[in-house]
């Protein structure tokens, strides 16, 4: 018999077919069962009526206890109003294990602690495997976008010895004869090479950061896609990033959008997300939250609740721009007409979600660069290789990286960015 995927039951009506999955569920009306049954792909009621089949055939449905695994025959009907517009009519029950104890994850209201201790069964749950596959929609659109604009992608190293970002939240191990090195908090550096031998680049891959603050929007290890152009400045810095984060939501909706409304997600919010996104500068964000009564002054940062606030004047991402250098990375470009402010922006999620964008133009100029460096208390000898690239052609270029998990959580409406990957590490958990 023919092996089908619950998803693709409907394009089977009629025909008898075989599903390979687990039980989620049960109901029993004496002489019918129900069996609600899933496979990865979809979920389908299943029907055992003990009038059309065999009493072992009977007894096996009745003996499943939830997560139990099988194989099932049946016969497909239409059903308009069952999950997927299909039933199954069931004519045999393959038991592959029944487990011997009750599947831990079996309430609505369980602990989260309890919940992430079980993360490797709670991903069985439909809820999670909802935000699973928005999860993988928002990846593919991230490489299609820089795929289909001819972006070449160059993959980034793990281990690094230069410090890409800042000293204060790096993880450190002892690197043979080398000494010390790091995990990567960004391959930024490594795509600024990149970029001056292949001009348009991008990234996909785990960073790590050393965050000791416990927040819902903090990952330890999470992914992050990056994007360098060599000769891209500021505003078409920018504008790629509008387009990215533009598509990614509007692909998403195209091909999860029963995935997002399943989990409760308000639709029509993502729906209205057009380019051009609504910009600001770091002095008139600082000026509205003082309006908006926060205690806050040129040179602090703007921290969650200030971002949520700015973000919150808007129903689109907002750009927020040129920061005092002070507060970025050592990297960034100052602003020819003042200083004081780099030539950086971060994109800020509507409804309280963060910064899922940080981006900026990257200095050029060997001594500038040196200068700053050395400013941030960082060791110039391990940056001869990225100084060596601004003497060889250099040109003023321009990236971003983005928070995959940050873009999950908004796009999927989660409360905790621990639901937005498969398996979070968190300041107090790394297990499972
Ligand atoms: O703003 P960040 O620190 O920028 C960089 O690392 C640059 N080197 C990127 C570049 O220009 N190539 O981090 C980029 C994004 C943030 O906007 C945020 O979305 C996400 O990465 N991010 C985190 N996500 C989850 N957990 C954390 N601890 C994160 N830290 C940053
Ligand atoms: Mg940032």
């Amino acid at each position: 018999m023919k092996v089908v995927d619950i998803s693709d039951l409907r394009s089977h009506t009629g025909e008898e077919v075989t599903i390979r999955g687990w039980l989620r569920r049960k109901r029993s009306s004496g002489k019918i069962q129900f069996l609600f049954l899933r496979d990865g792909s979809g979920f389908v009621q299943a029907i055992v009526e003990r009038s059309s089949v065999s009493d072992s055939v009977f007894q096996n449905a009745n003996n499943l206890k939830m997560e139990s695994s099988v194989v099932v025959n049946g016969v497909v009907k239409v059903e308009e109003r069952a999950p997927g517009g299909v039933e199954l009519l069931v004519t045999d029950i393959e038991v592959v294990q029944i487990p011997e104890k009750d599947f831990p994850i079996n309430k609505p209201d369980h602990s989260i602690d309890f919940l992430m201790d079980n993360r490797h069964l709670w991903l069985r749950t439909q809820r999670q495997t909802h935000i699973l596959k928005i999860r993988h929609e928002i990846i593919k659109a991230v490489r299609e976008f820089y795929n289909d604009r001819d972006f070449i992608l160059v993959d980034t190293p793990i281990f690094t010895g230069s410090i890409g970002e800042s000293a204060g939240n790096t993880f450190e191990i002892d690197y043979f004869d080398y000494g010390k090195a790091y995990l990567a908090q960004t391959g930024q550096l490594y795509l600024e090479a990149a970029a001056m031998a292949l001009g348009k680049v991008y990234n996909l891959g785990p960073t790590f950061r050393a965050e000791k603050s416990k927040t819902r929007r903090h990952l330890i290890e999470f992914w992050m896609n990056e994007a360098e152009v060599a000769y891209y400045r500021h505003e078409d810095n920018i504008k790629l990033q509008e387009d990215l984060v533009s598509y990614i939501v509007h692909k998403t909706l195209e091909r999860a959008g029963d995935d997002i409304l399943a989990i409760g997600r308000d639709i029509d919010k993502l729906k209205k997300i057009e380019t051009p996104f609504p910009r600001m500068t770091y002095d008139e964000a600082i000026k509205l939250l003082q309006k908006k009564g926060f205690t806050i002054t040129w040179g602090d940062d703007i921290g969650a609740d200030e971002e949520t606030a700015v973000a919150s004047e808007f129903d689109k991402p907002v750009v927020v721009e040129k920061y005092p250098k002070m507060m970025k990375a050592f990297y960034m470009q100052p602003d020819p007409e003042r200083p004081e402010v780099v030539l950086c922006d971060d994109m800020l999620a509507p409804e309280g979600y963060g910064e899922i964008i940080g981006a900026s133009e990257r200095i050029y100029e060997r001594e500038l660069l040196i200068d700053r460096i050395k400013e941030y208390g960082l060791d110039v000898s391990s940056y001869d290789w990225y100084l060596e690239l601004r003497d060889y052609g250099t040109v003023p270029h321009s990236g971003f990286g983005m928070g995959i998990e940050r873009v999950v959580a908004w796009i999927a409406g989660l409360e905790h960015i621990r639901e937005a990957i498969p398996f979070a590490r968190t300041l107090y958990r790394i297990h499972p």
